[in-house]
């Protein structure tokens, strides 16, 4: 990103402990230590003081909590903001922007209590704007494309950019290459254009001759999951309530499986499903999802009451 100024946090990386540390007391706090590899999504850690950030580094480098991912790290400058995440096809040569959404991992409200894969999301984020989407293309997702070309490493797929949203404009955080879970499930129910063609297209490397549409529509998705997630947790519950649902909402079935009983299904995972409506406003998106919820049961689960809620900073 740098080699192609596309906007991001300063950041420096070390594969000396030593000199990480060392580099680490001459910064000012707040910092950002991060593993330079995959860490099962605990590799970041966004440190209020020094001793925060070097315990963070020890246990990287020198505790090898997450092994390889350890042999390196990146220190870097913290970014505030907002955050959400923007989407793009490309077939290498030409980006298509798919909505952006906003996605909530801590496990309560309030963003509060440990992380998890995603305990909710909603699209589009309700301070995207056509300005803001325009930079982020023009300045982040398109560079990038172009980028990957020139380096002889042309990518096709889904590009995922985790951006703040700093008082100087866009900054990526990371790149995914996929769809995020669970921003997908908020993000696809507004595509018009049928997917597989789509991917043909981003195969084939004809996506320029695509016309991708999308519903204006707002959509809020809530995940259910089982008691003690992101911790240990039982599965096996039986699951109530699917049946009586309003016909417009859509339930993403993760942790379930079909029970013994004719039309049972049961819990097998952590997050079990995601409640997903649409409407067409974020707020009438919302109301339908909490409205729905409640009819839903198993034993133990929980959800996070404050998704899309406006409040959130
Ligand atoms: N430079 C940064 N400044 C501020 N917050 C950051 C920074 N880098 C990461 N974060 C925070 O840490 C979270 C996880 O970092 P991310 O790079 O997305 O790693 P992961 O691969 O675990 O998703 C981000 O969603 C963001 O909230
Ligand atoms: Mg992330």
């Amino acid at each position: 990103m740098q080699k192609y100024n596309i906007p991001c946090a300063r950041s420096t990386s070390f594969s000396e402990y030593t000199k990480a540390k060392e580099y680490i007391q001459q910064q000012t706090p707040p910092i950002v230590v991060k593993a330079d590899g995959l860490a099962a999504g605990k590799g970041v850690t966004v440190a209020d003081s020094i001793p925060q950030a070097l315990d963070a580094l020890a246990n990287i480098m020198e505790a090898k909590a997450f092994g390889a991912a350890g042999d390196k790290v990146l220190i870097e400058e913290r970014l505030s903001g907002k955050e959400m995440s923007c989407f793009a096809f490309t077939d290498g040569k030409t980006v298509i922007p798919m909505v952006s959404a906003c996605d909530y991992k801590p496990v309560y409200d309030g963003d509060r209590g440990p992380n998890t894969g995603g305990m909710g999301s909603y699209s589009p984020p309700h301070f995207l704007n056509p300005v803001l989407s325009q930079t982020i293309m023009e300045t982040i997702l398109e560079p990038a494309v172009k980028a990957m070309a020139q380096e002889r490493r042309p990518y096709q797929g889904v590009l995922y950019g985790g951006l703040m949203i700093s008082q100087d404009g866009p900054k990526v955080l990371e790149f995914n290459v996929r769809f995020g879970d669970p921003e997908a499930q908020v993000t696809l129910p507004l595509l018009k254009t049928d997917l597989v063609d789509i991917m043909l297209a981003v195969i084939n490397g004809n996506l320029d001759q695509m016309n991708i549409e999308w519903n204006q529509d707002a959509c809020v998705g809530v995940v259910m999951a089982s008691a003690g997630y992101p911790g240990s947790y039982k599965t096996g519950f039986p699951i109530t309530g699917l049946n009586n649902l309003d016909k417009d909402i859509v339930v993403f079935h993760a942790g379930t499986r079909v029970g013994s009983e004719p039309g049972q299904v049961l819990t097998n995972g952590g997050r079990v499903l995601t409640v997903v409506a649409t409407g067409n406003t974020i707020a009438q998106a919302r109301e339908k999802v909490y409205d729905n919820i409640p009819r839903i049961h198993f034993n133990g689960c929980h959800y996070r009451k404050d998704i899309a809620e406006m409040r959130r900073s």
